[in-house]
């Protein structure tokens, strides 16, 4: 019941998220790639406790972070932190699909500002493996052309997050059920819209509310053996994926919980979970 008011209430701010996104989408404004800041880490990240603190440690050796530490905000460096925890988490045991000419080719699908850019891309070149491997890695985003306080607009941040992942990472303004692209060992969807709820709070038109597009994609450009690897916010968010995954050629492997206290807002991760699905 609680669910329908909330989503009835967000229904009013459609038509205003459909001028804004419109408007943002036509203007595609850019102040061209943002410079990244440098914020000191200190010894310890401070909302980190002593275990936090030693998990943290032992993801920034394996991965190389340098650069990431080097050129980032607190807040930032501790999301890389976390998606790093979170996929080895979800990740352990599987092996990754990497191509025959042994590089890994992978899409990040609604990547938002791509500010994990250097943790997935890290993730992928050195899980399972002494030798780092190659990893062609795209963030496709639908809206990317939004304005931030600094004059720079969300692709402006987000190609300046791929850039400092890697010559092989890339960001892309577009909506992934109609760009073209071509066949990939990995899709990953970092919380994807399966609720109309979520997709008006984040201010998105109801136009671009298609879940079930979305997932038809990802069947149609993940290569026979490939992973898609999907997190949630909530269980009703990841059972919702669940069933459209079912509807299409692929194979769970694994779930895991992605709560995680290398953020500041640990709390608000607890009901987070990922899901890995092998494509037939
Ligand atoms: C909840 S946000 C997650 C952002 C990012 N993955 C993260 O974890 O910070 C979902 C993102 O998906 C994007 N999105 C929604 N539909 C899309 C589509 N069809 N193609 C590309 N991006 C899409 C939204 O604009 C939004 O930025």
């Amino acid at each position: 019941m609680a669910g329908i008011v909330k989503t009835a209430v967000s229904i009013l701010r459609a038509p205003g998220n459909a001028i804004a996104f419109r408007l943002r989408s036509r203007l595609r404004w850019s102040k061209g790639v943002a410079a990244l800041p440098h914020e000191d880490k200190g010894e310890r990240l401070g909302w980190l406790t002593c275990e936090g603190h030693a998990r943290a440690q032992d993801l920034e050796a394996r991965f190389d972070l340098a650069a990431l530490r080097q050129r980032s905000s607190r807040l930032v460096f501790a999301e890389n932190l976390a998606l790093l925890d979170s996929l080895s988490r979800l990740l352990e045991g599987t092996v990754l699909p990497v191509s025959e000419d042994g590089v890994l080719r992978a899409v990040d699908v609604g990547s938002g500002v791509f500010q994990y850019a250097t943790a997935l891309q890290r993730y992928l070149a050195g899980s399972g493996t002494t030798r780092l491997r190659r990893v062609v890695l795209r963030g496709i985003e639908v809206d990317g052309h939004g304005i931030y306080r600094d004059g720079h607009s969300r692709s402006d941040h987000a190609r300046a997050h791929a850039a400092l992942a890697g010559d092989d990472v890339h960001f892309q303004v577009g909506d992934f059920t109609a760009v073209r692209l071509p066949e990939q060992d990995l899709v990953t969807m970092w919380f994807p819209f399966v609720t109309r709820y979520s997709l008006l709070q984040w201010g998105l038109p109801l136009s671009l509310f298609a879940p079930r597009e979305l997932f038809q994609r990802a069947a149609q450009i993940v290569r026979p053996g490939g992973l898609l690897v999907v997190a949630s916010q909530t269980e009703i968010e990841a059972l919702a994926v669940e069933r459209l995954v079912q509807e299409l050629p692929f194979t769970h492997v694994t779930s895991a919980s992605l709560a995680t206290d290398l953020v500041p807002y640990g709390e608000r991760t607890l009901g987070r979970l990922g899901a890995v699905y092998r494509r037939n």
